[in-house]
């Protein structure tokens, strides 16, 4: 294929990816932006695939082969539960191809540059293998702690913002040193010297966060693992590459932004680690009694109310409950009653998790409602459904400076008159603290799996 048509194609790939982008800001477009998307993709490849830059086909097909393999078995087992350390993962493979691409071309015998091109190349290199190492020590981390193979609690070593500080000097001391030894030939042991700091930064940087600001996180390192991709097109001379990379770190950093925002949180504070940590005194103990509920009054208490709110939480995805919770919805609203979901940005474990499982159960659009939009309606709703959510409707939040979700705005459900709360137990959410609402003197517990739970509180409205 000619350069002129892969440079076409690759135009086409990158306006497709934009579009694609816009489609998915919005649920009623959301599917015709996934589409974009995958043509977007299929284009790339293949211009790629079919350009002059491929030497060996062998290697290529093989290696699409293993790559499209182990994609398509984890596209078809992996749990929707499951799909935030997925996508962590992933990142990390990101974070490592750069890192790779990086040393690869800083090996390459056969670069003919010289003078200020050859300087430049050689900071796409550093720049690349450093955004490279962190993306891919600190997704692994986030890949442990969303899995719950590492604890999701925040580990703060002694002087860390002093550690931060020395490791980002000694990045800098030694990409001096690396520019100055590579215009001589060598530059490997500043490389590497970097490398391994960069590393150790990634997984130093992660720990440090706690529980609750995890969406943080997740979201930075989806905005890293961009402009790791966008630094291995600048070092191959690959501009979709740049294109892409740098439209998946801009959308991941303005959705970082968009996460502290709705987390109450400084970024800057939450990337130097230590929010989610206790600040100074303990959290307070729960003290109260549980008032259990069983189906038959729940059902009576729904029959009873004329404004009804829901709240999803991750129990909802564990129970997979959003088909029966539709259903609910559905009969309600059709005894003539107000019916709406409440969304907290957080809910769940991956941006926008509550709104794919609600758009999956065909719940309309126009009852399902931001936190911001509903928050101030909860005295006047009779009964809120809080369906295996737990962080997300902590009062603690607002009330106790000591808390580790403190400043955090939180569905405020415990103002209106009844919440009925779905969980199989008394159990903390992923945060790792208790919540005063399960022992409110408004709160009732139905405690059991969410899905069985609203199944039998289904059938009983049913044949009410
Ligand atoms: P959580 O606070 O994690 O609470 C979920 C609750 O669901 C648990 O307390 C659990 O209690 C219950 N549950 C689990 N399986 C259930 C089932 N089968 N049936 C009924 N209940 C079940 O969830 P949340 O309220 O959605 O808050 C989200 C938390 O995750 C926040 O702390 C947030 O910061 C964090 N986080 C979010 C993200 C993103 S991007 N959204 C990413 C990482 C972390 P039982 O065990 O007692 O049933």
């Amino acid at each position: 294929m000619s350069q002129g048509l892969v440079t076409v194609s690759y135009i086409a790939a990158s306006i497709l990816f934009i579009l694609s982008l816009s489609g998915l800001s919005n649920q009623e477009t959301a599917r015709r932006g996934n589409y974009y998307g995958m043509m977007g993709m299929a284009i790339a490849i293949v211009a790629t695939v079919m350009s002059d830059a491929v030497t060996s086909y062998t290697i290529l097909i093989i290696a699409l082969l293993i790559g499209g393999l182990i994609g398509g078995r984890a596209a078809f087992k992996v749990e929707m539960t499951q799909m935030p350390e997925l996508v962590a993962i992933m990142h990390s493979l990101v974070g490592m191809a750069a890192v790779f691409v990086g040393y690869a071309t800083f090996m390459d015998s056969t670069s003919t540059l010289s003078g200020v091109e050859k300087t430049i190349h050689e900071v796409e290199i550093y720049i690349g293998i450093l955004i490279g190492s962190i993306t891919f020590s600190g997704s692994i981390i986030a890949f442990g702690k969303l899995c719950g193979k590492l604890s999701g609690r925040s580990v703060l070593l002694p002087a860390r913002h002093w550690l931060n500080l020395g490791l980002l000097l000694a990045v800098i001391w030694l990409g001096g040193a690396f520019l100055a030894e590579a215009e001589i030939g060598g530059g490997y042991w500043p490389l590497i010297m970097m490398t391994i700091i960069a590393l150790v930064f990634g997984v130093h940087m992660v720990l440090a966060i706690g529980g609750a600001d995890m969406p943080v996180v997740v979201s930075m390192l989806n905005s890293y693992s961009g402009w790791a991709a966008a630094a291995t097109g600048f070092m191959l001379s690959n501009d979709l590459l740049i294109v892409t990379g740098a439209l998946v770190g801009s959308s991941g950093a303005i959705l970082s932004y968009i996460m502290c925002r709705a987390m109450n949180r400084n970024f800057i504070s939450v990337i130097a680690g230590g929010f989610g940590s206790t600040s100074g005194g303990a959290a307070a103990e729960i003290e109260g009694d549980v008032q259990p509920i069983e189906v038959d009054e729940t059902v009576q208490m729904l029959h009873d109310a004329n404004n009804i709110i829901i709240i999803p939480g991750y129990g909802m995805a564990v129970a997979q409950a959003q088909h029966t919770v539709n259903e609910i919805a559905k009969l309600l609203g059709s005894q003539g009653k107000t019916v709406r979901f409440g969304i907290h940005p957080v809910a769940g474990r991956m941006p926008g998790h509550m709104n794919v499982l609600l758009a999956e159960a065909k719940v309309p659009y126009d009852i399902v409602y931001e936190m911001d939009e509903i928050n101030d309606d909860f005295p006047k709703v009779d009964v809120t459904i809080v369906i295996g959510a737990n962080d997300i409707v902590n009062p603690s939040a607002l009330e106790d400076p000591n808390s580790p979700i403190a400043g955090m705005p939180v569905l405020e459900c415990w103002k209106g008159h009844a919440t009925i709360v779905l969980k199989r137990s008394m159990a903390s959410g992923y945060a790792g603290v208790g919540n005063p609402l399960f022992v409110h003197e408004n709160t009732r517990m139905l405690f059991g799996d969410a899905n069985e739970s609203l199944q039998l509180v289904l059938k009983k409205l049913q044949n009410w």
